[in-house]
């Protein structure tokens, strides 16, 4: 069985995210001031098809695989791990609420390794959709350099947490990297099959890289919005505030993806459990909300109600950190919880609650790295006489 993942999607208010809807296909004109900017000579014409590296065929990556491919105007080559054969051989079988029912369903190319730029495979966008768990090997920016062309390819990361972005500006410093928040709920419950049962929703704005202009990395995230939403299927929208809407997702992901791992109770569990919503849940999300707010994001003043209440108490929903540690998988904590607690420390926020649950889940992690040989441990003593 493979990780599923369960994700807030179709609960969240999406009004809330300041949005403007695009149009679809819109040609892309350079800015005057980026001639120099050779990332978008090959996209110019609106028919070409741009050509994407997906790496992480996992729930959320065959979806957006399937997205992109729709509206005819990507053409995708999806990297995958665990269920590489699976997918080679059988493509995706997929129960999707925005696609409906389809069987045997394969992007353009299906690869195990990250295709080298170095002999001939170029591609415009490199869309990351792993789990991002960077206290484990290889980095994300590792992982992707062999298909990296710097100072061309656009790199999309589909992921969680907080500072993602910070180790692909570092690597790939004239490179735009662009944030995506989806909120879709999609699992894989077995080796490439899929099954999504909340829509795609996803916000793409670019993560400012001050290397690059404005407009520049503004008109990557548009034009990437306008190919991905192309097919009709999704509701995918350049987001003017996206850093703002990845801080109102760790509201819920930091405080109720962590709880929930820990104690190994549901999202319907945990608010049946005695004081754990009023001592646990809401005070870490309090100090979440605080941590925004000193970062420069005002979140509603109805967030945390919002957050705890937004899965019905019935579904008993294992949020997807959970789902992680019940399938022996690694956790993406350090993104998740560990940067939210870092920025907010940094910026005098007390977070005592985060700060226990960010060492729980260190230990959990660490648990996982002893099962799988990543770390070592003296021998034990022998303390029998
Ligand atoms: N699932 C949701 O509903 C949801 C919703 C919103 C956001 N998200 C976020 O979206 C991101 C992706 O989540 P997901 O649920 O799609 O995870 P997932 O189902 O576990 O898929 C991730 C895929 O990436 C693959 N992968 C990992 N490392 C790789 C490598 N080095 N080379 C090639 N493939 C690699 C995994 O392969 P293995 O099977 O071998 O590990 C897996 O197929 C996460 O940041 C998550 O928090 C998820």
């Amino acid at each position: 069985m493979r990780t599923i993942g369960v994700d807030p999607g179709k609960r969240w208010n999406i009004q809330s995210a300041t949005l403007k809807p695009q149009a679809h296909n819109l040609p892309f004109i350079p800015p005057a001031n980026d001639k120099g900017h050779e990332l978008f000579d090959i996209m110019a014409d609106v028919k070409s098809k741009a050509s994407v590296l997906l790496v992480g065929g996992g729930s959320v990556g065959a979806i957006a695989a399937l997205n992109l491919e729709t509206g005819k105007q990507a053409a995708v080559t999806i990297v995958c791990r665990s269920n590489f054969n699976a997918v080679s051989q059988n493509g995706y079988n997929i129960k999707s609420c925005d696609h409906g029912k389809i069987n045997n369903w394969k992007p353009t190319k299906v690869l195990n390794a990250i295709p080298k730029a170095s002999e001939g495979s170029t591609f415009d966008y490199i869309v990351c959709v792993t789990k991002n768990v960077p206290d484990v090997p290889p980095s994300l920016s590792d992982l992707i350099r062999p298909a990296v062309v710097p100072g061309k390819t656009v790199i999309v990361l589909i992921q969680n947490g907080l500072n993602i972005e910070k180790p692909l500006i570092a690597a790939y410093p004239q490179n735009i990297v662009l944030s995506g928040v989806s909120l879709i709920g999609a699992n894989e419950p077995s080796p490439g099959h899929i099954d999504q049962d909340f829509p795609d929703t996803l916000f793409i704005g670019a993560f400012a890289n001050p290397n690059l202009s404005p407009q520049t990395q503004k008109a990557a995230a548009e034009d990437f919005v306008s190919r991905y939403s192309a097919g009709g299927k999704t509701q995918c929208s350049l987001d003017t505030r996206v850093d703002w809407t990845r801080w109102r997702k760790l509201v819920y992901n930091s405080c109720l993806n962590s709880i929930c791992a820990i104690t190994d109770l549901d999202t319907g569990r945990i608010r049946l459990a005695d004081d754990a919503v009023a001592h646990l849940v809401r005070p870490a999300m309090l100090e979440i909300v605080a941590a925004a707010k000193a970062a420069g994001h005002e979140l509603p003043a109805t967030v945390v109600d919002d957050m705890i209440e937004m899965d019905p108490l019935d579904m008993y929903l294992p949020p997807s950190m959970l789902s992680d540690t019940r399938k022996g998988n690694f956790i993406e904590y350090e993104n998740i919880l560990g940067e939210p607690l870092r920025e907010g420390e940094k910026l005098g926020v007390p977070m005592p609650t985060l700060r226990v649950l960010y060492y729980l889940c260190q230990a959990i992690q660490w648990k996982n790295k002893e099962l799988r040989g990543l770390v070592s441990i003296p021998p034990k003593g022998n303390y029998v006489t």
